[in-house]
Order: structure tokens, then C-alpha cells, then sequence
């Protein structure tokens, strides 16, 4: 039996493992965390992450050959596979602070697994990380290796969070980066034996190793580069009255261009798009080529315009302040169907507001029921003028006006209040 130990039972790393246990009954999946709190919840009936599908993949399985465990050292020693999905996040303070990963996680999962293995294993790097990370960490375990021969894949995820169970079971494509050598190929072939259990053989690619890191960052640096150039032109389409739906819309069906991922929004968010931007920044920074970081780097600045924007929105349709005035936040995570705060747009402009003085009252049920409330009761309750900012374009506009309301909604023609009022920027 094909035993596989996954380090890091984290938003990638849990539901990855719960997919490959479902659709592999022949293999042995076994998630470990330093995290007794988190290793608990996956045991429990109350998982860690809210994910919708999960629960029930995770039932199927757990027990049977899915296990959740603290004992990672056991768990590495016996596995033929090791994923490594610890955390990358950004480096706060030293050489490359506020750009570069922070790779102290992965450096000491890479250092346990050289000292607990005893037999060859394959390690693979599912953590976002930037390019040439796995040759790094190739070099820590080939010099403590003890005669033990190590093979590192690069495997990156794309799932996407709220969707992370259809995403793994029918995924767009898997990626596989591996060195171009026998053993490398041999490894590549054992991973692609793996996911071959459910996907089809043409959405395997391999790739070496190199392009499989740097496809991430490119991927997730393209998709952020989508929403960045869509919100600067509702900026465009609040000037001069276009409608950004409808401009998207007619973009969109260019064949070339694609109708998904060209929502105008308050800006995006997660634990990825930033962190990697700024990785590939640095990265290109790091290797002399400062006109392709700027490019990369507008991607962000734009992101960060866009939610400066909102709160001058807010702030100035109401007489150029919010000081005392009570905010209701209907949704706080970075998106609809997580409970994922990390990085959510929610944060700057929540801050925005409370440095203007407002009260805030932040709601989040998790999934998207704000098209839906009783709009006309919570009018009726409210002072005059009422207000409402939709940084998502999800409520209907003109049935909020009907009741009364001045509506904000982003990329879309201004109500008369908010042309007198300019946000100054
Ligand atoms: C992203 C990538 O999609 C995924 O492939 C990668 O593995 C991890 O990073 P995730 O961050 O979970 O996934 O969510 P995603 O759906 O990409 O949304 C990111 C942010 O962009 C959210 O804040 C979302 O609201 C925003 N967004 C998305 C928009 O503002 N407009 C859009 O049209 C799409
Ligand atoms: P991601 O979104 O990339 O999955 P998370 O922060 O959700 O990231 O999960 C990463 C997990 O990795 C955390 O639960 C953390 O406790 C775990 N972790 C970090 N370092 C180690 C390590 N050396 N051994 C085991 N688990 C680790």
C-alpha cells in the first residue's frame, strides 16, 4: 500500500488530502500539524475550515484511510510521498521584509523530514514558494540525507477557496514539475500514479521543476492582473456614466479574452494573490529586471487604490465624515463561502472607517444571503438619508432606490447625492 503523509493540515493541505484519500482507497493518507487545536478540530465533528462539500468528503473517509494526526514524525518515516503544505506567508522583518516568502516553516519541515526518514521518499511542494525553492530544499535534505535518496516534486495547488472540493475533483489542470533525470522522472510518474486515480491523463502536465514554481506565481499573478485592470475601469465608468457590468460583459465575450474572473469589486483579497505578487516582485527585483516588478507591483497598487476608493465613497457622501455614525458590514471574509479572513479588502476599509471615527458593526454568515434581506424593514430603522455601499454589485440597485436608499454601487453611474458629493482622494 502506497502510504502518503501530507505536513500542514492547513486550507490547501486538508482538502487536498481529503480528495486524494476519497477517490484512492488503495492508498493511505495520513495529515500531521504541529497544531494540536487544529488537528482536534479535523478529528472532530466541527472541522477547522469552512468549505462546502468537505464535511462530507472528509466522513467518507476519515478512519478508514484518511487520518489526522500530531505524531508527524511517525507519519513522515512511514510514507512513500510526503506533500509539504505548511505556511509561506510574507517575511515582516530582515532581507526582503514585506515581499520576500518567509520560508521558516518549510525549512524545518525539510530539516525533520532528513532527520526521521529511512527509506527513499518523495517530497513534494505544495506551499506557494518562490522559484528555485525547491532546490533549496533539495540541498538540505541531500546533505543530512544519510544515503537515503530523496526526490523533490513540485506540485503546485490552484485551488480556489469556497470551491476547493470541485476544484480537486475536476481540476483544470495538475502540475508536476520534476528534475530531468531518471529518478525525476521516475518520481514524476509515481505522483502522476496518484492523481491519474481521477484525472484525466491530458490535464497531468510535467513540467521541471522551475516552471511548475513559477507557473503558480504566474497563474495567480495573471488572475489578480484580471481584477485589477477590471476595478481601474469602474473608476473610469463612475466618471463618465458607463456601466463596468456591461463593459465587462462586452470584454468578456471576446473569445480571447474570456468571460470569468472580471468582477469589479471593493478589491481583491486571500492569502494568495498579494503574497504572491509581491514574491514574484521580489523575485524579479532579485534577478535585475526592476520594469518587470514595477509592472507586477501596479497589479497591488491598483488593489490598494481600490479600497482607499470605497472608504473616500463612504466617507464623503455622508458630509465628509463617519465620525459616530453606525456601519453595519454585512460580510467580513474575502469573498462569499468562507470563512477565510485573511487579507480580506474588508480589513482596510474597516480600518479606513474607524480612522474616520465610524462604529462599526461587522456580520458574516459565511455564505452570500444579503440579496435577500428585508431591505424595507432595515430602511425603515434606519436615519435618513440611509445608505448603502455595495463594494460587490450584489444587491438590486434600483428596487434599493425604490425604498429610498442612495446607492454606491462600484463601477456603475453615480445617484445624483453621490455627483454632488466627490470623493476626494
Ligand atoms: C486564488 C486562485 O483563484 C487559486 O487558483 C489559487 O490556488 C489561490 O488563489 P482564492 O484566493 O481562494 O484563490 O480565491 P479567488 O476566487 O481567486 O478570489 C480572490 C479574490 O479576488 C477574492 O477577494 C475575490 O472576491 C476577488 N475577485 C475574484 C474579484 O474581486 N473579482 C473577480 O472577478 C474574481
Ligand atoms: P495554507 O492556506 O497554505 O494551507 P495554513 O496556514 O492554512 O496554510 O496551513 C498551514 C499549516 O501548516 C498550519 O496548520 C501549521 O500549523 C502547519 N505547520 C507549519 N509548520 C509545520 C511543521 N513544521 N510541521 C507540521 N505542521 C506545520
Amino acid at each position: 500500500m502506497v502510504k502518503i503523509c501530507c505536513i500542514g493540515a492547513g486550507y490547501v493541505g486538508g482538502p487536498t488530502m481529503a480528495v486524494i484519500a476519497l477517490k484512492c482507497p488503495s492508498i493511505e493518507v495520513a495529515v500531521v500539524d504541529i497544531s494540536i487545536t487544529r488537528i482536534n478540530a479535523w478529528n472532530s465533528d466541527q472541522l477547522p475550515i469552512y468549505e462546502p462539500g468537505l464535511e462530507d468528503v472528509v466522513k467518507q473517509c476519515r478512519g478508514k484511510n484518511l487520518f489526522f494526526s500530531t505524531d508527524v514524525e511517525k507519519h513522515v518515516s512511514e510514507a512513500d510521498i510526503i506533500f509539504v503544505s505548511v505556511n509561506t506567508p510574507t517575511k515582516t522583518r530582515g532581507l526582503g521584509a514585506g515581499k520576500a516568502a518567509d520560508l521558516t516553516y518549510w525549512e524545518s519541515a525539510a530539516r525533520m523530514i532528513a532527520d526521521v526518514s529511512k527509506s527513499n521518499k518523495i517530497v513534494v511542494e505544495k506551499s506557494t514558494v518562490p522559484v528555485k525553492t525547491a532546490e533549496a530544499i533539495e540541498k538540505i535534505l541531500t546533505h543530512n540525507s544519510k544515503g537515503i535518496n530523496f526526490q523533490i516534486l513540485s506540485n503546485p495547488e490552484f485551488l480556489a477557496e469556497g470551491t476547493a472540493i470541485q476544484d480537486l475533483l475536476k481540476p483544470d489542470r495538475v502540475l508536476i514539475g520534476g528534475r530531468e533525470t531518471p529518478d525525476g522522472q521516475k518520481a514524476i510518474q509515481a505522483l502522476k500514479d496518484v492523481y491519474a486515480h481521477w484525472v484525466p491523463e491530458d490535464r497531468i502536465l510535467a513540467t521541471n521543476l522551475w516552471s511548475a514554481e513559477l507557473s503558480k506565481l504566474a497563474a495567480n499573478a495573471f488572475l489578480a492582473q484580471r481584477i485589477s485592470s477590471v476595478n481601474a475601469m469602474s473608476a473610469l465608468c463612475e466618471a463618465t456614466g458607463a456601466d463596468v457590468t456591461q463593459v465587462s460583459h462586452a470584454v468578456g465575450k471576446d473569445s480571447r479574452i474570456g468571460p470569468k474572473f472580471l468582477n469589479a469589486s471593493v478589491g481583491f483579497g486571500g492569502s494568495c494573490f498579494q503574497k504572491d505578487i509581491l514574491n514574484l516582485v521580489y523575485i524579479c527585483e532579485c534577478n535585475g529586471l526592476p520594469e518587470v516588478a514595477n509592472y507586477w507591483k501596479q497589479v497591488i497598487k491598483v488593489n490598494d487604490y481600490q479600497k482607499n476608493r470605497f472608504v473616500n465613497r463612504v466617507v464623503s457622501s455622508m458630509f465628509n465624515t463617519v465620525s459616530g455614525k453606525k456601519i453595519a458590514v454585512l460580510g467580513f471574509a474575502f469573498k462569499k463561502d468562507t470563512g477565510d479572513t485573511r487579507e480580506t479588502p474588508a480589513i482596510d476599509v474597516c480600518k479606513g472607517l474607524l480612522g474616520d471615527k465610524a462604529r462599526l458593526s461587522i456580520y458574516d454568515p459565511q455564505v452570500n444571503e444579503f440579496k435577500t434581506l428585508d431591505y424595507q424593514r432595515i430602511y425603515d430603522n434606519m436615519r435618513k438619508p440611509a445608505f448603502v455601499f455595495d463594494g460587490r454589485n450584489i444587491v438590486n440597485a434600483e428596487k434599493l432606490r425604490e425604498i429610498g436608499f442612495i446607492v454606491y454601487s462600484i463601477g456603475k453611474p453615480l445617484d445624483p447625492w453621490l455627483e454632488d458629493m466627490p470623493a476626494v482622494a
